[in-house]
């Protein structure tokens, strides 16, 4: 992986010093508040499950001591990201493992290999979907699913994007020192198009109410697709 700064090094960073529960419940909602759970995944029972973008690995954590799945990947890109994975849920493996990646490069040699793929406002958000969405359906076996929650506008309000475009959002250097990176906000139909021009199909996708007050709130979209079984 190139040596850029990781932007992600701030993230979660203060709540882990003071919550390290596995959380009991899955939530998809961009405020941990409600909505549907882990049952969109489907019976995780003896899966292999991948988490793209897993962060300190709090979803991960849940699938593994609520969902008996054979082993659940928690693939991270961020060194600091991973390291609070391992910090918090080291204990939990090797049903969790951890893994310190980028999710295309990652996939790219797992043909196959999944019977489940999601991603919480991970790692779909912030690679660019003609690179990742193909790459994910192919490391599904026939009939996998892949399961994402993404914002369903851009945070403040602005409409998401009518085409596969980026919108540039501010982070931070470890130092302090403020970057931007890139984000996909897209409408439900162009990541439908996207996901189907990627091999999936059974595409749907559903708006999550927001949560908290108008001025602040942001919705979620919740996806979902298949790579055909045939
Ligand atoms: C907003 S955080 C979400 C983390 C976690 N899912 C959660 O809900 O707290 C986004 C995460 O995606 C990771 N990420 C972004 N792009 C990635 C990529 N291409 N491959 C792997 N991880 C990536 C970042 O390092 C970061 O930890």
């Amino acid at each position: 992986m190139p040596a850029t700064p990781d932007l992600w090094h701030h993230y979660g960073r203060a709540r882990a010093i003071h919550d390290r529960a596995v959380p009991r419940a899955f939530r998809w909602d961009w405020t941990q508040a409600g909505g549907p759970g882990a049952e969109v995944l489907g019976d995780l029972g003896g899966r292999v499950v991948g988490e793209l973008g897993a962060g300190a690995g709090r979803q991960a954590a849940h699938l593994v001591v609520y969902h008996a799945p054979a082993e659940v990947l928690a693939v991270d890109a961020s060194p600091a990201q991973r390291a609070l994975t391992v910090g918090l849920y080291g204990h939990l493996a090797p049903r969790l493992r951890c893994v310190h990646a980028g999710a295309v490069e990652h996939l790219r040699v797992r043909a196959g290999a999944y019977d489940v793929l999601y991603s919480v406002f991970g790692a779909v958000d912030f690679t660019e979907p003609r690179a990742l969405l193909p790459a994910a359906c192919a490391a599904l076996r026939p009939g996998g699913r892949l399961v994402f929650s993404t914002l369903a506008h851009h945070v403040g309000g602005a409409p998401a994007r009518p085409e596969v475009t980026a919108t540039e959002i501010p982070g931070r250097t470890p130092g302090g020192v403020v970057a931007s990176m890139h984000r996909w906000v897209l409408t439900a139909s162009v990541w439908a198009t996207a996901l189907e021009r990627a091999g999936f199909a059974g595409v749907r996708a559903d708006v999550l109410p927001a949560a908290g007050d108008r001025e602040r709130a942001v919705g979620t979209l919740l996806v979902r697709a298949f790579r055909p079984a045939g």
